[in-house]
């Protein structure tokens, strides 16, 4: 059995150089890791208020995250953080306290943009994030991924041989982590 590994977007946009990582890398995942993209826009902002009669798909959302085996991060940067959209779907499941969906989930965090940086100051935010949520990140090899606008190809493969080979490495590291993780 794959690994089931739930891959959060932090980009909303069609075109999204974010999503395209995604699709790009199901196409050259390893057997040993299922990527599914877990859809996080429909989430209304998190109002404690709600907790005891939550939003439209909530519980689903937090039901998929319990469900999956592991969590990756895909995520652009917005004004040296990480979208609202995202850190709303992680304060979504984050709660009911002590319910916490992503408790104990191996991680991984990729952040991409255009930009020279790759999200740098994004990919940290989010990390610190991910500590207080309890989340094990995998610590390398760190994924700031910059020239985001020249990276796929239409049909959701990489232009350059050595990007693929780097993140073909990457999940295999992943997948690993996980293994290790789950012990
Ligand atoms: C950006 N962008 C951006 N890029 C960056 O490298 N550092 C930043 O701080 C920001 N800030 C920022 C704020 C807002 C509100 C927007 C809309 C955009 C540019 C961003 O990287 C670019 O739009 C990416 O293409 C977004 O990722 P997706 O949608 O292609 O996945």
């Amino acid at each position: 059995q794959p690994y089931r590994v739930a891959v959060l977007i932090g980009s909303l946009r069609k075109g999204s150089y974010n999503r395209q990582l995604a699709l790009a890398l199901q196409k050259i995942a390893p057997a040993s890791l299922q990527l599914e993209i877990v859809e996080i826009g429909h989430l209304s902002f998190y109002n404690d208020d709600e907790a005891d009669a939550p939003p439209a798909g909530y519980a689903e959302f937090r039901a998929t995250i319990k469900a999956a085996d592991a969590v990756l991060f895909l995520s652009p940067e917005y004004n040296r953080s990480i979208p609202a959209v995202l850190k709303n779907a992680l304060d979504v499941g984050s709660r009911p306290y002590g319910h916490n969906a992503f408790n104990g989930k191996p991680g991984a965090v990729i952040t991409l943009s255009p930009g020279a940086l790759g999200g740098f100051g994004a990919h940290h935010h989010l990390r610190q994030v991910l500590v207080g949520m309890n989340v094990a990140t995998l610590p390398t090899p760190e994924m700031y991924v910059g020239g985001a606008n020249t990276l796929f190809t239409e049909d959701h493969g990489f232009t350059k041989p050595d990007t693929e080979k780097f993140m073909q490495g990457f999940l295999a590291t992943f997948s690993d982590w996980i293994g290790r993780q789950k012990g």
